[in-house]
């Protein structure tokens, strides 16, 4: 897989993005082990608190259309500033991938850099310590 397929989907799915209340878009594009890409932007709300990010959008179409597990993620937020995945995408992205997970941050197709998880979210927290917890 191509980064720059997935800063594309990014870059696509952040036109569709609804952000009324802060005027920032931003776009993703998650790819699955099975091979397939989803895309998701950003979509605010009245209330704030329902905001959902771009990249929890396309991680929750992919996994309620029966995938499981992410090898990469792309995000695209600011066109001039690199845009990290906020704590709270982190935190869903490591519970659907390890510390491999590749996490492209990009301006464009061709101003990106890429992070793995265990860079941006190392000490996660996961299913692992709950498991460990009942022994
Ligand atoms: N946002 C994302 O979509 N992803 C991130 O990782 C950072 C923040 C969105 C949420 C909100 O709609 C807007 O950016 C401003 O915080």
């Amino acid at each position: 897989m191509e980064y720059k397929e997935l800063i594309r989907m990014a870059l696509d799915y952040r036109k569709r993005s609804y952000s009324p209340y802060s005027n920032f878009k931003v776009g993703a594009g998650v790819l699955f082990t099975s091979g397939k890409i989803y895309g998701g932007c950003n979509i605010e709300n009245a209330a704030f608190g329902p905001t959902n990010c771009a990249e929890r959008t396309a991680i929750f179409k992919g996994i309620s259309e029966g995938e499981t597990r992410i090898e990469a993620i792309a995000v695209v937020g600011s066109l001039e500033e690199y845009t990290y995945p906020c704590g709270v995408c982190r935190q869903v992205i490591s519970e659907f991938g390890d510390q491999n997970v590749k996490v492209i941050i990009a301006k464009s197709e061709e101003d990106y850099i890429v992070k793995s998880m265990g860079e941006i979210l190392p000490g996660t927290f996961t299913k692992v310590d709950l498991e460990n917890n009942n022994k």
